[in-house]
């Protein structure tokens, strides 16, 4: 066990560290001028990051393919991808948590395209269920919080990107992944979703190894390590204003780190500091996560507080 004091020492030393990294990453952007005419495939394009993604893309004058299941936001999504320049845009329809539609993407995408190969394949899309573990208390709480992120994060994620391989190859290509500060550590309310991310960096590391002895390693793997982003959604919540990334910030981070070909990238910058925080001394991270984010959201105390009194009742 550390002294208080080599603690703080330590923390400090991480947060300077992390905030040098984040300034180092946000200054280096390359490759910006191949992506004129380049395929980028982007699923979960319909809202929130995905979107924005596709709009960075469409603005370097990239070819995009649009991918989720709510068609007409995909749609709306394509027609603003045109007017800031895309070399082409396409919409494909498909449920990422139905594992032929998942395989069958990739393929899909080309065709729709005219027949371009794969550049660059964001996989982004995700189901999201809020839930305290003891929470999960039926069987429709288990398909719904630990089921349905695996099938759809991590099952569906794993299917297009496989099915994608020869096309990347191809093409030297780019695969990324998004994924969340949550599968680094220890995040309330969202266990089983936080799992089907973490299981993403176990798949995707030996991937990228096997890609670099099996000569595709001129494919690039990317795990795009995210915190808490100011999505539509997010910022439904007050309390989390002032502390979460502006989402185009984020989209323009997301970029630069897919054309550096980074194998992992931590957007905001400091989140880089609280996972290595997290493997010395976890007992700050937990503290970090609590008061930054738990504690500021009026319902997870009431469901925390709930949840501890029907443990004191039993
Ligand atoms: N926002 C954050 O703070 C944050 C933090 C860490 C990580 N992330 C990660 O960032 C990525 C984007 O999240 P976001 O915040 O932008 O969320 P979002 O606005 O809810 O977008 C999620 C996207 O995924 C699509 N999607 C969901 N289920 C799908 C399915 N079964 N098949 C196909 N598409 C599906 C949705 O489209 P349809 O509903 O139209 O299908 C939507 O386009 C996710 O991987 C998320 O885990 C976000």
């Amino acid at each position: 066990m550390l002294s208080k004091p080599v603690a703080c020492v330590l923390a400090a030393f991480v947060g300077v560290l992390s905030i040098a990294v984040a300034r180092w990453l946000g200054d280096s952007c390359p490759d910006l001028n191949l992506l004129p005419g380049k395929h980028v495939l982007i699923t979960g394009a319909s809202s929130g990051i995905g979107e924005q993604l596709a709009y960075k893309y469409a603005g370097f004058g990239a070819r995009v393919t649009l991918v989720a299941r709510r068609v007409g936001k995909l749609e709306a999504v394509a027609a603003r991808c045109a007017e800031l320049g895309a070399a082409g845009v396409h919409v494909l329809q498909t449920d990422m948590g139905a594992p032929e539609a998942a395989s069958a993407m990739p393929a899909a995408a080309i065709a729709e395209s005219g027949g371009h190969d794969i550049d660059v394949l964001i996989l982004n899309h995700a189901a999201f269920a809020e839930s305290l573990t003891l929470e999960l208390e039926s069987e429709s709480d288990m398909q719904r919080h630990v089921v349905t992120p695996m099938r759809v994060n991590y099952e569906g994620t794993v299917r297009a990107a496989v099915a994608a391989l020869p096309s990347l190859s191809k093409t030297a290509g780019r695969l990324v992944v998004v994924s969340s500060a949550s599968a680094k550590a220890p995040a309330y309310f969202m266990a089983g979703y936080a799992a089907s991310k973490a299981a993403l960096h176990s798949f995707f590391d030996a991937m990228r190894a096997e890609l670099g002895v099996t000569g595709r390693g001129n494919v690039s793997v990317t795990l795009q390590v995210l915190g808490m982003i100011g999505t539509e959604q997010v910022m439904e919540e007050q309390s989390l204003h002032g502390i979460a990334m502006p989402v185009q910030e984020c989209a323009a981070a997301m970029v630069c780190a897919e054309r550096s070909r980074t194998h992992e990238s931590y957007i905001p910058g400091y989140i880089w500091g609280l996972v290595r925080l997290n493997v010395f001394l976890p007992g700050v991270t937990d503290w970090a996560m609590r008061t930054m984010f738990v504690m500021r959201v009026p319902e997870y105390v009431e469901r925390i507080a709930a949840a501890a009194s029907g443990i004191a009742a039993a």
